[in-house]
């Protein structure tokens, strides 16, 4: 598959509602990115948007991170995916039974959106997962999880590009790896504190990118996304 069919990048959508949303979305090109909505933005503006987005063709990732007994959870995967999405989550940590449920329904649906599952979250660190009662290492726990996740038959997680590498050489490379964090050189680094480049992330191992800001924030939306795009390039294969 070309570069121009499977864009590396993932615009992320993180918007209180679906006219701003929207605003952003009609100055960007589907050939050359996908699209992260999340929780906030699903919650206000519900699967109509999901399916507007869809019907323009960009590729959705719906990221929900589905986290429950295993029979609410594939009912919701199986419910995402009848909105014609390309990628979906859920949270490791639900279990191997959990995440096997979650690839059961995405299979039987339609249009098999890819299922990927969130390891540790990046705001969490080892105090914070010992208050929890986990006092594996956190690089172990991240390790564990995702071998778990490639164990229930998922497609991938999401990590950090700095984890991309360790994870590539671990997991193989069918396994899809979908990095946040990532900052173009000489841009803002807003809020992330381990932000790695495009160029470097691809490099590491990552399949996808996560990029907010950069793009949603640039004087020129579509001009911030070409040129990542063309970053891209150079370091596909
Ligand atoms: O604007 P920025 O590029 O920082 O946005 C990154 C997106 O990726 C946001 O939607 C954020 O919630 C998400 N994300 C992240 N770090 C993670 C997981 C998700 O930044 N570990």
């Amino acid at each position: 598959m070309t570069l121009a069919h499977d864009p590396k990048i993932i615009v992320a959508l993180d918007y209180a509602d679906a006219n701003s949303a929207l605003k952003l979305v009609e100055q960007l090109d589907p050939t050359l990115c996908r699209l992260k909505i999340g929780k906030e933005l699903f919650t206000a503006a519900g699967p109509k948007l999901v399916e507007q987005l869809v019907q323009a063709n960009f590729g959705v990732f719906l990221d929900l991170k589905f986290h429950d007994i295993p029979n609410t959870v594939a009912k919701a995967c199986a419910a995402a995916s009848q909105l014609g999405i390309w990628m979906l989550n859920v949270h490791a940590s639900g279990g191997l039974e959990m995440m096997q449920a979650a690839k059961e329904a995405v299979k039987n649906s339609e249009n098999s959106p890819i299922l990927i599952a969130v390891t540790v979250l990046t705001s969490m660190n080892q105090q914070t997962l010992n208050q929890i009662g986990i006092h594996t290492d956190l690089t172990t726990h991240v390790q564990n999880l995702a071998k778990l996740t490639k164990q229930a038959g998922l497609d991938g997680v999401v990590c950090s590009a700095l984890e991309a590498n360790m994870l590539r050489t671990e997991l193989g490379n069918d396994f899809c790896l979908v990095t946040p964090g990532i900052r173009p050189a000489n841009v803002n680094q807003d809020d992330q504190s381990r932000v790695v480049t495009p160029a470097d992330a691809l490099k590491n191992g990552a399949s996808y990118l996560v990029i907010g800001r950069p793009i949603t924030k640039a004087s020129s939306p579509l001009k911030a996304l070409e040129t990542i795009h063309q970053e891209c390039l150079l370091f596909s294969d």
